[in-house]
């Protein structure tokens, strides 16, 4: 390319972007922000800073469990509501800390004792101490500290699925063996059947209370979206309706409040790339289509190396609009599990890793009989195929094979 040309792209877009009046903040309709109010979630507040409000009075609180689907306000009540009663405590000259840990990000029983013992104010290298010993140093440097602390476990699935509930075990039971400091914690998850990986014992302590988190409605996740369009965009820079189908779109989403937000934003940024000073519901439309691109890239880049293949047979076998059967699918995954020289999964863990793929919504299943021959499963690709290749396409060894580099 010319030079030139380059610099009348450029100038173009940038020219166009900063014409744009779209934004006011854009930074407040990111996932990070946590805003100051929270329509719709009074009741959860008031629950959650009722348990915890005993540490104003020098009381160690209930353990708390919350749970409640996706983009449900968990996350945000939760620090919300810590970050007022922390100010509180400090008021009062009360000595309370909160740690928070996310467990999808710091998964290991070391990384999660680490961010504990952070939170205490010990850094701890990033390997090389025994588990049983680091429990043992926050446990002793804890006592120490003559501390009230609050533990929130978010997404605390993520680490009990991988290493069991024995250090959620020790941490229930660590008051028993402390003289001068004390710990509360508040486990948060958003799968339903989570507590079922639980020992009853670890389970009933740690929901000594309990509370669900509703899906949003349509029209609550309105309020929550104006709420929150007034501080992020400029007076008028959204065509009416926008707002009511973003909350819609996202209502029929299990009523996910970071899905309505990432719509709202998305749909603005779009109409500030055209240079545009107000979104319309047509860029609602293509944000919608966007995101939903990226979740499918994201969930095909992070599958297991089998599962990605039998989801290459399923995209090449359905590619031209047709249907497959998982007869089909196997004899293309053996093929492909040959050229790669690894070993190859019987039909049934296919057939079960199949159902995992309808479950993630990339693919969608049927049962149906074939009469005396028994029952099958016509098997559809439920997702955009250029974004399940794309996907794909990052795994080195699935590239090879599908002739995709
Ligand atoms: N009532 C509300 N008012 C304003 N914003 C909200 C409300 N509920 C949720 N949000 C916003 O929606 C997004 C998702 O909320 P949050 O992270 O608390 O969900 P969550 O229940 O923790 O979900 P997950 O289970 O996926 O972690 C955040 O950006 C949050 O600020
Ligand atoms: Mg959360």
């Amino acid at each position: 390319m010319l030079s030139a040309d380059l610099d009348d792209i450029l100038e173009d877009v940038f020219e166009r972007v900063s014409k744009s009046r779209i934004f006011k903040n854009r930074d407040v309709l990111m996932p990070d922000f946590l805003p100051n109010r929270l329509p719709h979630r009074e009741e959860q507040i008031r629950k959650v800073a009722s348990v915890l409000a005993q540490a104003l009075k020098g009381y160690r609180p209930n353990n708390l469990f919350l749970y409640g689907l996706t983009g449900t306000g968990k996350t945000a009540v939760v620090k919300l509501v810590t970050k007022k009663l922390s100010e509180k405590a400090r008021e009062r000259g009360v000595r309370l800390k909160v740690a928070f840990v996310n467990t999808k990000r710091d998964d290991t029983p070391y990384r999660v004792l680490s961010k504990l013992l952070e939170n205490i104010g010990f850094r701890v290298p990033p390997t090389g101490i025994a588990t049983a010993q680091l429990y043992a140093n926050f446990k002793r440097l804890l006592d120490k500290r003559d501390l009230l602390l609050i533990i929130v476990l978010d997404e605390i699935d993520y680490h009990v699925k991988k290493h069991g509930d024995d250090l959620l075990y020790k941490l229930t039971r660590i008051n028993e063996e402390l003289r001068n400091s004390k710990v509360s914690i508040i486990g948060i998850t958003n799968d339903v059947n989570f507590t079922s990986w639980l020992d009853p014992r670890v389970k009933s302590s740690l929901s000594e209370e309990e509370l669900v988190f509703p899906p949003y409605t349509a029209p609550q996740l309105e309020d929550i979206l104006r709420d929150r369009a007034q501080m992020a965009f400029e007076d008028e820079a959204l065509e009416e309706g926008v707002i009511p189908f973003c909350a819609a779109l996202a209502a029929r989403e299990r009523g996910d409040a970071r899905k309505a937000l990432d719509l709202l934003r998305v749909a603005g940024e779009l109409a500030e790339r055209e240079g545009r000073n107000k979104v319309t519901t047509e860029h609602v439309k293509k944000a919608w289509e966007q995101i939903e691109k990226d979740r499918v890239i994201e969930v095909v880049r992070s599958l297991p190396l089998h599962s990605k293949l039998i989801l290459l047979a399923i995209a090449k076998l359905t590619k031209d609009g047709t249907v497959t059967y998982t007869g089909e699918v196997y004899k293309l995954y053996k093929e492909f599990t040959s050229d790669l020289g690894i070993e190859t999964l019987t039909l049934r863990r296919v057939s079960d890793l199949i159902g995992e793929l309808d479950m993630l919504g990339l693919i969608s299943t049927q049962v149906v009989s074939r009469g005396k021959r028994g029952m099958t499963r016509v098997i559809n690709l439920e997702s955009d195929y250029k974004s399940v290749i794309k996907g794909l396409k990052d795994d080195p060894r699935v590239a090879e094979i599908a002739g995709l580099i």
